[in-house]
């Protein structure tokens, strides 16, 4: 692997941001997982296989625009990639999603155990905490506002209400309205966390940013569900056409295809138009986010 930079400022441009970004992100999750005991070295496995690391690098590149050194960020941007991993191995539990693929790798309860699977998780949720705790980049006072705000965005109002609302609609009908609620609540919010912690460590209004990172995290999933229905199990990593089967009530299945990327295309025009607004169109956040409303994978 190349020799990651860790200078607190990467000059990022648009054709190296995101392989830089994501050297980083790696670098400093392995500073945390060390695989010395039972519990790390699933943990190892489940973050060492790297998936498209997004939300971290939604924080750098919004740290990015505010001139932030990124070493103000690496705890934060750490402890969010590990909070969303640990997101996915529950999610991939027999319990809850009954997935084998993951990040093109056996989930993390197939490779081990269930039990396995589930401390994994509970300890992947807790290390993040404790990462931003112990960041000494971050004075007192920040952390106890990140982390108020971290609690919120995956606890039981946040992600954790999301995910449950996933799997009681497996039960019954979910309105239009219901449907993007909990696309909010079990995927945006924790993308919303990525793109304003750095607006709080830098101590700026989140107003325009609050409005970008709503729309950016309530249509990753939106996307995530139009690609479970359209690409392959070979190209995901994870398994696909696989949502209707298990009967979720999500907007490409509920409302059809077509609605959905017109949905889509609206969140898409409307960050474009903040984007211009902030005077951000030439700066690799903006080439960052196209990519996503766009991404196959
Ligand atoms: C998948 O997230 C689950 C959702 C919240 C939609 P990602 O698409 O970011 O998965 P990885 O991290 O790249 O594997
Ligand atoms: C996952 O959504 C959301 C969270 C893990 C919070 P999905 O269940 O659609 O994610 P995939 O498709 O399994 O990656
Ligand atoms: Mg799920
Ligand atoms: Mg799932
Ligand atoms: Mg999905």
């Amino acid at each position: 692997m190349a020799k990651p930079n860790l200078s607190p400022k990467i000059n990022l441009n648009k054709h190296n941001f995101e392989s830089l970004l994501q050297e980083r992100v790696n670098n400093e999750i392995s500073k945390y997982v060390i695989n010395s005991n039972e519990i790390d070295e699933s943990m190892h496995y489940a973050l060492s296989n790297p998936g498209k690391r997004v939300r971290p690098l939604l924080t750098y590149l919004v740290g990015d625009v505010l001139n932030l050194d990124f070493d103000k960020l690496d705890g934060t941007a750490s402890a969010i990639e590990i909070i969303h991993t640990y997101s996915l191995v529950h999610d991939d539990l027999p319990c809850m999603d009954n997935d084998d693929l993951r990040r093109g790798k056996p989930t993390l309860h197939v490779k081990y155990s269930e039990s396995t699977a589930v401390l994994a998780g509970d300890a992947m949720a807790s290390l993040a905490i404790d990462i931003i705790l112990q960041d000494v980049n971050l004075n007192s006072d920040l952390k106890v506002e990140l982390l108020q705000f971290l609690m919120k965005t995956i606890g039981p109002e946040g992600m954790i209400l999301g995910q449950i609302q996933d799997i009681s609609f497996e039960n019954t009908s979910a309105s239009e309205e219901e449907i993007i609620k909990m696309n909010e609540l079990k995927t945006g919010a924790l993308v919303e966390f990525s793109m304003l912690a750095p607006v709080i460590i830098a101590g700026e209004t989140t107003d325009q940013w609050k409005k970008i990172a709503k729309r950016i995290g309530i249509t990753f999933q939106l996307i995530d569900d139009l690609l479970d229905i359209q690409e392959s199990e070979e190209n995901l990593g994870k398994a696909a056409k696989k949502d209707k089967k298990k009967n979720k009530k999500n907007y490409p299945i509920c409302f059809g295809v077509d609605k959905t990327r017109n949905k889509i295309k609206q969140y898409q025009d409307d960050v474009r138009i903040i984007l211009n607004d902030m005077n951000l169109t030439e700066h690799p956040i903006s080439i960052y986010i196209n990519k996503l409303f766009d991404r196959q994978r």
